[in-house]
C-alpha cells in the first residue's frame, strides 16, 4: 500500500487532435499525481521503441510503405504487446497516464476511405478498459494558429478533420467515462481540470476490477 490507496492504480487515457497538447498535460499530470502521493508513471501509444513500434515508425516518417490494414494492425499489436505490462504496474497501484489508446487507433484508420469503424475496432476490443478518457477538444482552425504540421503521415488539416469526425462518434459511446475539456485553454487552466477529473477517476477504480475495452 502507498501512502494514499491499497486498491489498483487508474488508467488514464488522452486523446484528441494533434496539437491539443497531448503530451504536455500527460507529463503534468504524471509530475502533480506523484507529488500528490499517488503513484504515476506515462506511457505513450505508439510505443516507438519496441520492434513492432520501429515498424510503425518507419512508416509513420514515410521511411517505408504498408497496407494501411497492415499498419492497423500493428499499431494494435503494440498496444497488445504492452498489456502484461500495463496490467503489472495498474495492480501494484501505479496509475497509468497514456498518451492516445486504441480511440487514436481507430480514429485514425476509419478515417482512411473505406474501413468501418467495426473492422478497426475489432482487434483492439479486450485491451485494458479505461476509467477514464480525457478528449482534449481543439478546433482546426485553433489547431492551424497552433503552428505548421509537421511532415509525418495523417499530419494535414484535412485529414485531421475526418478524424475528429471519428472520434466524435467514439465519444457517443456511454459505457465509457469520456470527458471533454476544450484545449483552447491556457496550459494550466487545462492541466486544472486534467488532474480533477484523474482524481476523481483514481478513487472510483482503486476498488474496482480492471475492465474490458469494448467488450
Ligand atoms: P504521435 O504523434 O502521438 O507519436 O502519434 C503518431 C501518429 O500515429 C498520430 O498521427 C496518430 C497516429 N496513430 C494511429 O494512426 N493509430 C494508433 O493506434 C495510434 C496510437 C496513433
Amino acid at each position: 500500500c502507498s501512502k494514499m490507496s491499497c486498491g489498483r492504480g487508474a488508467l488514464i487515457v488522452l486523446e484528441g487532435v494533434d496539437k491539443a497538447g497531448k503530451t504536455t498535460q500527460c507529463k503534468k499530470l504524471v509530475q502533480a499525481l506523484i507529488a500528490s502521493g499517488r503513484p504515476a508513471e506515462m506511457m505513450r501509444f505508439p510505443d516507438r521503441t519496441t520492434k513492432i513500434g520501429q515498424l510503425i515508425s518507419a512508416y509513420l516518417e514515410k521511411k517505408s510503405n504498408l497496407e494501411d490494414q497492415t499498419v492497423h494492425l500493428l499499431f494494435s499489436a503494440n498496444r497488445w504487446e504492452l498489456v502484461p505490462e500495463m496490467r503489472e504496474k495498474l495492480e501494484r497501484g501505479i496509475s497509468l497516464v497514456v498518451d492516445r489508446y486504441a480511440f487514436s487507433g481507430v480514429a485514425f484508420t476509419s478515417a482512411k476511405p473505406g474501413f468501418s469503424l467495426e473492422w478497426c475496432m475489432n482487434p483492439d476490443v479486450g485491451l485494458p478498459k479505461p476509467d477514464l478518457v480525457l478528449f482534449l477538444q481543439l478546433h482546426p482552425t485553433a489547431a492551424s494558429q497552433r503552428g505548421q504540421f509537421g511532415a509525418e503521415r495523417y499530419e494535414t488539416s484535412d485529414f485531421q478533420r475526418v478524424v475528429m469526425q471519428r472520434f466524435e462518434h467514439l465519444m457517443k459511446d456511454p459505457s465509457l467515462n469520456w470527458q471533454v475539456i476544450d484545449a483552447a485553454k491556457s496550459i494550466e487552466e487545462l492541466h486544472a481540470e486534467i488532474k480533477t477529473h484523474s482524481e476523481t477517476a483514481i478513487a472510483m477504480a482503486e476498488n474496482q476490477p480492471i475492465g474490458e475495452l469494448w467488450k
